[in-house]
Formats: C-alpha cells, structure tokens, sequence
C-alpha cells in the first residue's frame, strides 16, 4: 500500500527521479549476494549515495545473537560516514520480495540523521517494482537533532 508521497514505480521511473539509481541498484544487487543471513535466509542489499557524489554498499549481517544483527542500510550508512561523507542524499535497498520491503524503523531512524530529504528506493530483486519515497514521507514527525537542540537551548534559559 502506498500513502501520501510514496510512489510505487518501476526500475525505469526511478532512473527518471534519480540519474544515479542504476549504479546504487547494481551496487545493492551485488551486495545482497554478500549478506550473511544465515538464520532468516532474508537477504537484503543496500547502497546509499553520500553527498560527495560517492555510493557506499551495505548487507546485512545476521548474529548468533538476534538482536547484534546490522540491517543492510545501516551497514552502507556506516561505510559512507567512516569513508568521510557528511551527507546522506539517497539510499536504494534490495529485498528477494516481489512487492518490495521497505526500511525498518530503526534504519528509518538512522537516515533520519540526514534529514528529511533523503530519497528512499525500495526495490524488488525478483522484480521490477520499486518504492520511491522522501524519508520525511516515511517517517514523519520525526525524533531527530532538532529536538535535543531544542531541549538544551531551553534548559540555558532555566
Ligand atoms: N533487514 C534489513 O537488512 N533491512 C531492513 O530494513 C529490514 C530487515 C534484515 C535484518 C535481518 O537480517 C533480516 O532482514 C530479517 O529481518
């Protein structure tokens, strides 16, 4: 189901919203194959496109322990800011689902970070569809830097 400002497209439209989302695409195809998701069996490939211009891969990567698994997006968001990038502008994540899945709500929570701009592309690898959405779209009235800049700037005033 789609709601207000996401928009279920295919892999051509896409390319149209975004000239990088064919290389962000192979990126994330290649990556899922690199998952390591030995106990849901659920791949998922990731890459995000950092403000220089530079896309950085994710996959993600299962633990023994459950909740120590990293989720695709969150392992290309970590790459892109240790590799130096400031700036998050967009994020393509693959998943083996015909309608694609879409980001978790801590991965939303991450990108968040970036603000509410960041372009979100959720594709299928069993097929063409594809999810397009800005994340303030898919996560509104977000918890983010604001509001602990918010909370300190009213404690100064106590
Ligand atoms: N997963 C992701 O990599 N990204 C998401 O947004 C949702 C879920 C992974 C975590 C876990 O390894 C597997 O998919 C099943 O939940």
């Amino acid at each position: 189901m789609t709601g207000d400002g996401i928009h279920l497209i295919d892999r051509k439209e896409a390319a149209a919203r975004l000239p990088e989302f064919g290389d962000l695409l192979r990126m994330a195809l290649a990556a899922q194959h690199r998952a390591r998701a030995p106990y849901s069996n659920f791949r998922v490939g990731a890459a995000v496109l950092g403000g220089s211009g530079a896309a950085f891969p994710g996959a993600n990567v299962e633990s023994a322990s459950y909740g120590a698994t990293i989720c695709a997006e969150r392992s290309a968001i970590v790459g892109a800011v240790v590799a130096g990038e400031t700036a998050i502008r967009a994020c393509v994540v693959v998943t083996p689902t015909a309608d694609p899945s879409s980001p978790c709500g801590i991965c939303r929570q991450l990108m968040a970070e970036f603000g509410p701009d960041v372009l979100v592309f959720s594709a299928s690898s069993v097929g063409d569809s594809v999810y397009a959405a800005r994340l303030g779209d898919l996560l509104p009235l977000t918890f983010g830097p604001g509001n602990l800049a918010a909370a300190s700037s009213g404690a100064a005033r106590e």
